[in-house]
C-alpha cells in the first residue's frame, strides 16, 4: 500500500526522518502542554503553606549540602502502599517554596516528605549523630559533626531576599529581622527572647494559623546555634504545614 512505500522513503532519508520525528514528538508535546497554558494555576490552593522560617531554611540548605536527597525522596506518590506507609500523597503546593525541590528519585532510606513529628527532636538528633545506635541495620552515614558546627547566620537576610526573588512571599519584616527570628526560634528563652512574638505573628499570618513550628533548642546545646539545630528544625516541619483533616482533594474550588 501507499503508506508502506512512503515509509521506505522516510527510512532512506535521514533528514526527512528527523523532520518526521520532530513533527510527531511536537504533537505529543503540544497535547501535553497546551492545556496547562490555559489554566490560571497548576498548583492547588491549600491552607497552611508558608515560607520556611530562617532556621528551617538554613536547615534545608544543609539537607541539600549533605546530599540527603541522594538516599531520601520527599514525595509520597498517590499509590496505595505509599499512602498507607507515609500518609497523604504529596501535593504540588507542598513544595511550592522549595528552590530547588527535593522530590528525589532514590530511596535507599524512607521517604521524608512527612517525617516531621514522626519522632521526637531527641530521636532525630541521636539518629543523625549515630544512625546505627538506634537502627542497628542502618546504612545511613553519621552526621555528628553537625552538632559541632556553629550555624552560619550572618547572610540570612540576603538568603531570604534571594528566595523572594524567585517567588517566595517573604515580607520586608521577615527579611529585615531574619537573624533575630532565627535566634528566637532556636533560643526562645535566652538570646532570642525579644523577637519571639514578632517571629510567631509574622509566620502565623503567612500560614493562616499559629503553631506551625517549634520554638526550642533542638540539638541539646542551648549555648550555641549549630547546623544540627537548623537541620532538625527543618526535618520536624516537613509535611506538617498542610492540615489534611480539612483538606478535600475533590473540592473543585481547590483546583481554580
Ligand atoms: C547512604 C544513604 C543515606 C544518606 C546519605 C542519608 N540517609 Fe537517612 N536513612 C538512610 C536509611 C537506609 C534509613 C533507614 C534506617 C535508619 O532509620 O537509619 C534512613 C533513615 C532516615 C530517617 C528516619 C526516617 C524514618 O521515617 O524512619 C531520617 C529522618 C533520615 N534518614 C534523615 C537523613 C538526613 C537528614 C540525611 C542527610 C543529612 C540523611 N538521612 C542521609 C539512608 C541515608
Amino acid at each position: 500500500m501507499g503508506l508502506m512505500n512512503n515509509h521506505g522513503v522516510l527510512e532512506r532519508h535521514s533528514l526527512l526522518l528527523t523532520v518526521g520525528i520532530l513533527v510527531v514528538v511536537s504533537i505529543g508535546g503540544i497535547i501535553q502542554m497546551a492545556p496547562l497554558m490555559y489554566m490560571d494555576n497548576t498548583i492547588e490552593k491549600v491552607d497552611g503553606m508558608r515560607p520556611y522560617t530562617p532556621l528551617e531554611l538554613l536547615g534545608r540548605d544543609i539537607y541539600v549540602r549533605e546530599g540527603c536527597y541522594v538516599c531520601h525522596s520527599q514525595m509520597v506518590r498517590p499509590l496505595r502502599d505509599e499512602v498507607e506507609r507515609y500518609g497523604h500523597y504529596s501535593l504540588a503546593a507542598e513544595s511550592m517554596y522549595d528552590h530547588p525541590f527535593q522530590w528525589g528519585s532514590k530511596r535507599t532510606g524512607p521517604d521524608l516528605a512527612r517525617v516531621g513529628g514522626k519522632y521526637s527532636v531527641t530521636w532525630q538528633v541521636d539518629h543523625l549523630k549515630d544512625p546505627r545506635a538506634l537502627v542497628p541495620e542502618s546504612v545511613m552515614p553519621p552526621y555528628a559533626f553537625l552538632a559541632e558546627k556553629p550555624l552560619r547566620t550572618k547572610d540570612i537576610s540576603a538568603r531570604l531576599r534571594t528566595e523572594r526573588l524567585v517567588g517566595v512571599p517573604y515580607t520586608d519584616g521577615m527579611i529585615e529581622n531574619a537573624e533575630a527570628h532565627l535566634l528566637a526560634q532556636a533560643d526562645p528563652e535566652g538570646r532570642g527572647f525579644e523577637f519571639v512574638d514578632d517571629l510567631v505573628s509574622a509566620y502565623a499570618e503567612a500560614a493562616g494559623r499559629e503553631g506551625s513550628f517549634e520554638l526550642r533548642d533542638f540539638d541539646g546545646d542551648p549555648e550555641r546555634v549549630t547546623e544540627m539545630d537548623a537541620l532538625v528544625a527543618y526535618l520536624q516541619m516537613t509535611g506538617t504545614l498542610v492540615d489534611f483533616s480539612t483538606y478535600e482533594a475533590d473540592d473543585l474550588e481547590n483546583r481554580r
